[in-house]
């Protein structure tokens, strides 16, 4: 039975080498298979004498228990090994640089209203500011539009519910950034003891409005700037100057297509709406209103807490979602408002 410990010895150095499952299970085959080198032993034993059989037959089944051990041993460490290389491949590897943020952009209404700011800015303006949620008297009584003024109707507008589940038509989403030209006189009126020498009053007041509007030039909240300019001396002419030379810096050219239009609003007298025509874009050549202007009416004046026999002075009140436009040629103002980041980052 020397042969014994050669087949388990060799059966054991075969599987060591074994290197994949596959080989391993060739090598199975050859010692405990149907054609396998202790196998054959096993049939053998019928062929012996029986006195010797039994102890034959007991150090068979020791080999072959010594094989079977040898091969679950390496079939467990080749499928640790595999397990080891799959962890390996699919490793997180912490030290990764990461992919970093996108880097955002200014909305291009934004960029308008930086730009309208600082313009104005350099010309002696300050920038004020007024509430979004305004009474009915600063929107519109005190702009000369009292309660039946058929000029409400064309600002229908917001109103508010209060907590007792009613509509309190004194407090509404302001429709135009007007109201805030009566803020702005009260307070310079006030922080002048004497109103004989008071300086000047040039200032912008941009911010949100709200209407009851949407198509493509309309859209349901929108941006407005006021500008008021009030002084002993200040004409119509001025009025054209400032908005003249404004908008041709905005849009940096001089040949910009402006027009002045004979309009009504009740807190200027005279009043005028102004065209722009667009530069480029599908709608080149056509002309786009971007502001109503006029005379501050010496109602509103007195309201304000100016004496309008001494102070003129002119108002207007721009769209700069309108500017914006007519600015990049932009045909359909509610896309500045749809978040669509296909359409705001070409603005960078
Ligand atoms: C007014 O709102 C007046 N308060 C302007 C004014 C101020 C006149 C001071 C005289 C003195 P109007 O309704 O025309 O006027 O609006 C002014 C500008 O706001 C328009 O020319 C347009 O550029 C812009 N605008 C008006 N409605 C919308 C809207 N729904 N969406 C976008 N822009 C609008
Ligand atoms: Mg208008």
């Amino acid at each position: 039975m020397d042969n014994l410990y050669q087949i388990v010895a060799s059966a054991t150095a075969d599987f060591a080498t074994a290197s994949e499952s596959a080989k391993l299970e060739d090598a199975k085959a050859r010692y405990l298979g149907k054609e396998g080198s202790l196998t054959a032993l096993l049939k053998g034993l019928g062929k012996l004498p029986a006195d010797q059989r039994k102890t034959a037959g007991a150090a068979i089944n020791i080999a072959k228990e010594r094989i079977e051990s040898a091969l679950v041993t390496r079939r467990e460490a080749l499928k640790s090994a595999q397990l080891d290389a799959q962890l390996a491949t699919e490793a997180l590897d912490v030290t990764l640089p990461g992919r970093g943020m996108p880097r955002g952009s200014l909305h291009p209404v934004t960029i308008s209203l930086d730009r309208i700011e600082a313009l104005f800015r350099s010309i002696g303006f300050e920038v004020a500011d007024g509430p979004e949620i305004e009474t009915d008297w600063h929107n519109f009584t005190a702009l000369n539009t009292p309660e039946n003024h058929p000029a409400r109707s064309m600002h229908d507008t917001f109103y508010l519910l209060g907590e007792d589940g009613q509509v309190h038509d004194d407090v509404l989403l302001r429709t135009h950034t007007s109201p805030v030209q009566i803020r702005a006189m009260l307070a310079h009126a006030a922080a002048h003891e004497d109103l004989e020498t008071m300086p000047e009053l040039r200032v912008i007041c941009p911010g949100r409005v709200y209407r009851v509007d949407s198509d493509a030039t309309h859209s349901p909240m929108f941006h407005q700037v006021e500008g008021l300019w009030i002084g002993e001396n200040v004409s119509f002419a001025d009025l054209k100057g400032v908005v003249a030379d404004f908008l041709r810096r905005f849009f940096e050219s001089d040949d910009l297509k402006v027009r002045f239009r004979p309009s009504f609003f009740p807190f200027t007298e005279p009043s005028a709406e102004i065209d722009v025509a667009f530069m480029s874009g599908a709608l080149e050549g056509r002309w786009l209103e971007i502001a109503g202007c006029g005379m501050v009416h010496p109602n509103v004046l007195r309201c304000g807490g100016f004496d309008p026999e001494k102070y003129t002075g002119f108002a207007f009140g721009m769209g700069p979602d309108r500017l914006t436009m007519l600015r990049y040629g932009i045909n359909d103002l509610r896309l500045f408002f749809e978040s669509d980041l296909r359409f705001l980052s070409q603005f960078q």
